[in-house]
């Protein structure tokens, strides 16, 4: 049971807006996974680099921090449904068309953005682990982004 200080922090954290992105990548047996996060950071544009934070609870950690390749999708509006099924536990598989393969990674389709990032260097911090990568190739498309904010998905008023 959350104590209330941990729910007041969860309130105070969920009041900041994010997009939300799917990290996509081929499992060690095989399997074509994603995970939805919210926490990716733009961190450096010489060199580029990028960071996301991830769970140390969550089954997909050891798959993950052993990674040398993954990409990073930019999620769109219309792609909330994607955004929950890569959010449920025991579950992470993408389905045959919902992404592209490239050489390092697994592009889905109709995102606003993809990076292909690789690994530079894990930071152990408090419950989660901040992961560094290089952004090796990238590509824009289209569309407006999926929006985080008050613990749920919206769309930008426009
Ligand atoms: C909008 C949203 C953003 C999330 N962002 C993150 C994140 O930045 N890092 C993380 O480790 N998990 C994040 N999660 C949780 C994972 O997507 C997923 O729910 C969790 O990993 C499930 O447990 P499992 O990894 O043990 O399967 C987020 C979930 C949602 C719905």
């Amino acid at each position: 049971m959350l104590d209330k200080a941990n729910k007041n922090l969860r309130s105070i954290f969920s009041k900041f807006v994010t997009g939300v992105t799917a990290v996509t990548f081929k499992s060690s047996n095989g399997l074509n996974l994603g995970i939805t996060v919210n926490s990716y950071t733009s961190l450096s544009l010489d060199p580029p680099l990028i960071l996301w934070c991830l769970d140390k609870n969550s089954d997909l950690y050891e798959e993950i921090i052993n990674l040398d390749d993954y990409i990073i999708n930019f999620l769109s509006e219309e792609q909330r449904d994607l955004a929950n099924s890569l959010a449920q536990k025991n579950d992470h598989i993408l389905n045959e068309n919902q992404f592209t393969s490239i050489d390092k990674g697994l592009v889905i389709k109709d995102s606003i953005g993809w990076l292909s990032c690789s690994k530079n260097q894990i930071i152990d911090s408090g419950d989660h682990s901040i992961l560094i990568a290089d952004v090796n190739e990238s590509e824009i498309s289209d569309g407006y982004p999926l929006v985080f904010w008050g613990s749920g998905y919206r769309s930008l008023v426009r």
